[in-house]
């Protein structure tokens, strides 16, 4: 294989989505026991359901007999029927029945694809295997998931552009002082400074180097085998009740090559009546002020032409946005490299 197609096939593994990895895909109250959901995913087409047991399935959107999408399908049983014939399959892709057809010979066959399931604080996440990595490695959660004294809300958005300028916002804290700088909280600290990455434990912070926890200062992306995510604080003033910042805790999903949805856990750290006060002044009065914040980021983002990236002029603050950059470029390199090994073996 030339240099040239492996690059080429380097960079659409990354603007298409890096594969082996967990994402969140919906919010668990989108996901009912009454009718499916058509999702896209990487640009696959999906579809899921709730189970009667309540446990959540995802399957390939097409019906192995004509390819009719299964989300336009009904739930039986806990499997999903196709609405063009009605051949039922189960969560698992197995045909369970093909009622047009006396003992039709695909069932019991599993000839859909089927994905690996987590539902986890709020949301639904899907496993899409990598050619290295079929089975599912062990999701490592951000630590807030798993711990009592956090106390979030998870809010998501479909954003019209490509999931690598979610990334890029995120983990460029400058433009909290500019595109943010009438928002509830981001108008304090300066307009200027300098940037530095430093290596964590499973990842890297990107933060300024003139100040630190006075507003949106730096933002840490965690990587771990299999997950991806990233976090940074946002200081409140007394005005927003207990519980000191508000954390961030992000996931973006590619859905395909121009569009991606966030997922966002706004959280702080309270209990008892503390966490009541958040929880409620949240729903009340935070709610809608955080909403105007992240539509400035949409609207911005969704503006930005999908070629910018080949003209950029890029300066010392945008050290961060080089370094998810370099992520996404080794993992997709990976992906690719691990695909034409096998290719070339066969
Ligand atoms: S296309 Fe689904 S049963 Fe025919
Ligand atoms: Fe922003």
């Amino acid at each position: 294989m030339p240099d040239l197609d492996r690059s080429e096939l380097i960079e659409n593994r990354i603007n298409n989505g890096i594969l082996g990895q967990w994402y969140p895909v919906a919010k668990s109250v989108e996901v009912r026991s009454i009718s499916p959901l058509g999702i896209e995913v990487l640009g696959e087409k999906l579809v899921l359901w709730r189970g009667d047991n309540g446990k959540v399935h995802c399957i390939k959107d097409q019906c192995p007999h004509r390819g009719a999408p299964l989300s336009f399908g009904r739930l039986h049983e806990g499997h999903i029927s196709c609405r063009y014939h009605g051949i039922v399959v189960s969560g698992e892709g197995v045909v369970v029945t093909v009622p047009a057809m006396k003992n039709c010979a695909f069932e019991g066959q599993k000839i859909v694809r089927a994905f690996e399931v987590q539902e986890i604080y709020d949301a639904i996440f899907i496993y899409m295997p990598s050619a290295e990595n079929e089975k599912a490695p062990r999701m490592v959660l951000p630590k807030e998931f798993l711990s009592d004294s956090w106390s979030g809300f998870l809010c998501t958005a479909v954003w019209k552009t490509n999931y690598r300028y979610a990334l890029d916002n995120l983990a460029d804290p400058m433009h909290g002082s500019y595109l943010h700088a009438e928002s509830f909280t981001l108008a304090y600290g300066t307009k200027e400074d300098l940037f530095k990455v430093d290596h964590t434990e499973n990842g890297f912070i990107v933060s300024r180097t003139g100040q630190l926890g006075e507003n949106f200062d730096w933002t840490e992306f965690e990587m771990h085998d299999g997950t991806m995510f990233c976090f940074l604080d946002i200081p409140y003033p007394k005005a927003a009740g207990p519980g000191g910042n508000m954390r961030i805790i992000g996931f973006v999903l590619p859905i395909n090559e121009n569009s991606c949805k966030v997922f966002f856990w706004r959280m702080r750290e309270v209990s008892g009546i503390q966490r009541d006060c958040w929880r409620f002044l949240y729903r009340t009065e935070l709610e809608s002020k955080h909403w105007t914040v992240l539509e400035q980021d949409r609207e911005i983002l969704e503006a930005m032409s999908d070629d910018v990236r080949g003209n950029e002029k890029l300066y010392q603050h945008d050290v961060g946005v080089n370094r998810i950059r370099q992520t996404l470029l080794k993992q997709a390199k990976s992906n690719v490299d691990f695909e034409l090994n096998i290719e070339g073996k066969s």
